[in-house]
């Protein structure tokens, strides 16, 4: 089983960036963690970060495209978020589980944040833990992708 973590714009700068808001872990060390818990958990992830809408359009599309390659997504639109319809037609458009996660609690930040325009296409979503929003939504997406194959074989 394949699970495609996608990081989007400024999560580059992870580590730098608003350390009082976001910690101090840079992009490298979640997507280690992701690799240690993938390996425990008997999957293989495979992470990408862009900053532009989009080359995350391409990227959903492919994720579930001719190749089949993957099973659920994992999804941190940053910004995009809050307004991008495209991305959320996006999500709405793959036939797999997408689990949005943020590592800072948008619903205590400012107003434009407490809104997603992706909440009601995604599976669900995890917000305020930090790094802990991408672990359990691993674990989540192994066990959602893991009930769609048991599914489609009965
Ligand atoms: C974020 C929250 C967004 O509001 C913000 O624009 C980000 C990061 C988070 O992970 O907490 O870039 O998605």
């Amino acid at each position: 089983m394949k699970i495609l973590v996608l990081h989007g714009p400024n999560l580059n700068l992870l580590g730098e960036r608003e350390p009082a808001v976001y910690g101090n872990l840079t992009l490298a060390e979640i997507n280690a963690s992701l690799f240690n818990l993938a390996r425990e958990l008997g999957v293989e992830v495979v992470c990408k970060q862009s900053n532009y809408e989009g080359e995350l359009i391409d990227q959903l599309h492919q994720a579930s495209g001719a190749s089949g390659e993957f099973s659920a997504v994992i999804f941190n639109p940053g910004a995009f978020t809050h307004y991008s319809l495209a991305l959320r037609d996006a999500v709405a458009a793959v036939p797999l589980p997408v689990i949005e996660v943020h590592l800072s609690n948008i619903y205590r930040r400012e107003e434009f944040r407490q809104h997603s325009v992706i909440a009601p296409v995604a599976v669900g979503q995890i917000s305020g833990l930090g790094k802990i929003s991408y672990l359990l939504a691993l674990r989540a997406a192994v066990t959602l992708a893991g009930e769609q194959e048991q599914g489609e074989k009965k």
